[in-house]
């Protein structure tokens, strides 16, 4: 594993494995009544976040202190950020304070990376700008894996914002390295022009691509990252992109519904399909702590530790 998790794009096909079997690992904790792994004691993870979060998180502070680590949730607001501190200093602020881990989101694509040459322990991204959101891709790909038994070979249609999601663009790199095929579907407007380079199939006909869909991946529309008018009005939007009942009657039984969330009921998704079994939104947050154990128990070099990892087996 390299020292950083900064994207799916440049995670080799047998880390990422790595990650998803040492998840399941991780998930098999989860069900016991004590949850909670010695191995990452004494050190210090810090979630820095520029941006607004809820899952995201939270799911790192629970998984950093189910391996035992001393957890520091950081975030711009209220600190002195807001009285123009920089990135820079306040990574060497917390650098100073010993962090061994730092979990960054940040508006800006690419701030973890820059973080990364200027701190000492491991930096994972938790979502930069447009960029990336690689924990989200493998805790998407450890829920599809779990219910649908592989990856390999399955088609995959991501639906909607793909223009701001970084979501969509860390998916797209790990289904790629892991052998599924994707398919995007959104509106023109909401595509990257870049999308031409990319390993996926573009369909602008949702009701085309869902009956061949094992897996459709809904995106939020990212009101908070539009400067301009990407579609004339929600209803129209939600008539051609939404995913309602009737359209989802149209997938293949065994097919998954997914969402990594926030979602707007009623916009990209109908409130009874997300409450749907074929639906592995709550699924997707359980996984996550899961997944972000193994990232921060590989990254800190717990895997390194045989006798710690006799604990897990
Ligand atoms: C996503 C994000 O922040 O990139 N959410 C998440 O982390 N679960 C997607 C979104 O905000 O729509």
């Amino acid at each position: 594993m390299n020292r950083h998790l900064l994207s799916t794009a440049d995670l080799l096909r047998e880390d990422a494995l790595l990650v998803l079997d040492t998840a399941e690992q991780m998930a098999r904790l989860s069900d016991r009544s004590v949850k909670k792994l010695p191995t990452l004691r004494g050190r210090t993870v810090v979630n820095l976040f520029f941006e607004d979060s809820t899952r995201t998180r939270t799911s790192f502070e629970l998984a950093a202190k189910r391996l035992s680590a001393d957890v520091i949730n950081f975030s711009a607001k209220g600190s002195s950020v807001s009285k123009g501190e920089s990135l820079k200093d306040t990574a060497l602020t917390l650098e100073a304070m010993g962090a061994d881990a730092v979990v960054c989101r940040h508006p800006a694509s690419g701030a973890p990376q820059r973080l990364a040459g200027w701190v000492r322990g491991s930096v994972l991204n938790a979502g930069d700008g447009t960029h990336e959101h690689p924990t989200q891709a493998l805790l998407d790909a450890f829920t599809i894996r779990r219910r649908l038994g592989r990856l390999e070979g399955l088609a995959v249609t991501i639906v909607g914002d793909v223009l701001h999601s970084r979501v969509a663009r860390s998916n797209v790199w790990l289904l790629r390295t892991l052998g599924a095929k994707v398919t995007l579907v959104a509106p023109p407007t909401l595509l990257p022009n870049a999308v031409a380079d990319w390993p996926v199939d573009v369909s602008y006909n949702l009701d085309a691509v869902l009956p061949g869909s094992d897996v459709v991946m809904m995106l939020r529309v990212q009101r908070e990252r539009m400067s301009a008018a990407f579609f004339p009005t929600e209803r129209e939007y939600s008539r051609r992109y939404g995913l309602d009942a009737d359209r989802a009657a149209t997938l293949p039984p065994h097919a998954l519904v997914m969402h990594p969330g926030p979602m707007v009921r009623g916009m990209e998704i109908a409130s009874d399909v997300a409450d749907s079994p074929r639906s592995t939104i709550v699924e997707q947050v359980a996984n996550g702590v899961s997944v972000r154990m193994a990232c921060l128990y590989l990254l800190l070099g717990g895997a390194d530790e045989p006798e710690e990892r006799e604990v897990i087996r």
